[in-house]
């Protein structure tokens, strides 16, 4: 069997988590009568110190739902130059929201409050955009993983704040944010007017994200939900994954962050130019080929026919993301047809 470290989202739900999904008590969330969802509702908005939760189908349907509850069409979100936003939702925001972008750059997806806060314009009258949000993805993914300084986070919370600006947190891997930080999730939380989490990545759920706010942008975002056709039934089979995967799978990342380091280490051994494993602090690897003249097509071909799957995000950039489908003897096994392929001619 190929060893698939492609992202953390390729894992099939354990047989404990489909007998959980089994036994779910379900109704037709639509009308708001299905207990296990309302529960993970109530569950995930009380971890991270919100008043209320969505679940939604995808990471990307919740920051979508929050960020239109934050923005007006014609209005402005900022984001990081590479992140998920607006790199990977396909232009969702002008799409559905008519919400304009604009982006900073930061090394390694990594955020200093000054750069957002140099470029934002809150009121900016009849000439220019005026910003309404910022938001701050954590971990960074096409950052390599890598975890946001809370110090950063509350500075730039207080000054957008300040200022009338509002944040939202993309957090499909708070998770793991969580576990290689120490910071709690209600720490997280209360910096942020809108969060989104995801279940389904390093967690393990088959399905599931919630959006989290206040109750009254919860209940619009609610009514968006449906417009967009994600209104969904008896999905308390799902929702019985997540709570599965809270209950079960946060801990464990610890495992997956030191495969990633483990990996990162070895792969430095060979050629240092391709990473720096101190900054891998999760569990995503990314690698900077260009040096070695290996595109990430040719890198990730090179792996396939060897049996490790990885992905070519970038005509030089190659990811690895470590989860739990994966175990140490498959990481050496990964690590050694990572050797064979980089000194390949
Ligand atoms: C940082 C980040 N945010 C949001 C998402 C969106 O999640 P989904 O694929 O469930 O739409 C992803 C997916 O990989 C992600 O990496």
């Amino acid at each position: 069997m190929a060893i698939d470290l492609r992202s953390d989202t390729v894992t099939q739900p354990s047989p404990a988590m489909r007998e959980a999904m089994a036994k779910a008590a379900v109704g037709d969330d639509v009308y708001g009568d299905d207990p296990t969802v309302n529960s993970l509702e109530e569950r995930v908005a009380a971890l991270f110190g919100q008043e209320a939760g969505l679940f939604c189908p995808t990471g990307s349907l919740a920051n979508q739902l929050a960020i239109r509850t934050l923005v007006k069409p014609g209005e402005e979100l900022i984001v990081e130059t590479r992140s998920h936003i607006v790199r990977a939702e396909l232009g969702a925001a002008a799409t559905f929201s008519g919400i304009t972008t604009r982006t900073w750059p930061a090394e390694d997806g990594l955020l200093r409050a000054e750069d957002p806060l140099a470029i934002a314009h809150e009121s900016a009258g009849p000439y220019l955009v005026s910003t309404k949000a910022i938001a701050v993805e954590n971990t960074h993914n096409f950052g390599g993983g890598t975890v946001q300084p809370i110090s950063e986070i509350e500075k730039l919370a207080s000054a957008a704040h300040a200022r009338g600006i509002a944040m939202h947190l993309d957090g499909a891997r708070i998770w793991n944010a969580h576990i290689a930080s120490g910071v709690s999730f209600v720490d997280y939380g209360k910096h942020f007017d809108t969060i989104s989490v995801c279940l389904s990545k390093g967690l393990g759920a088959p399905i599931g994200s919630v959006m989290l706010s206040t109750r009254e942008r919860v209940n619009e975002a609610r009514i968006w939900r449906k417009r967009y056709g994600a209104g969904m039934r008896q999905v308390g089979m799902i929702a019985a994954a997540g709570h599965y995967a809270l209950d079960n799978n946060i801990a464990r990342l610890a495992d997956d962050h030191a495969r990633a380091q483990k990996i990162a280490k070895a792969i430095a051994a060979i050629e240092p130019t391709l990473l720096n494993p101190d900054k891998v602090v999760t569990n995503i690897v990314g690698l900077e080929l260009s040096r070695l003249g290996i595109s990430a097509t040719e890198l990730s071909e090179r792996c396939k026919a060897a049996g490790l799957w990885i992905s070519a995000l970038g005509p030089y950039y190659a990811r690895l993301v470590t989860h739990l489908d994966f175990d140490d003897a498959q990481c050496d096994e990964a690590i050694e047809i990572l050797k064979r392929s980089l000194v390949a001619k």
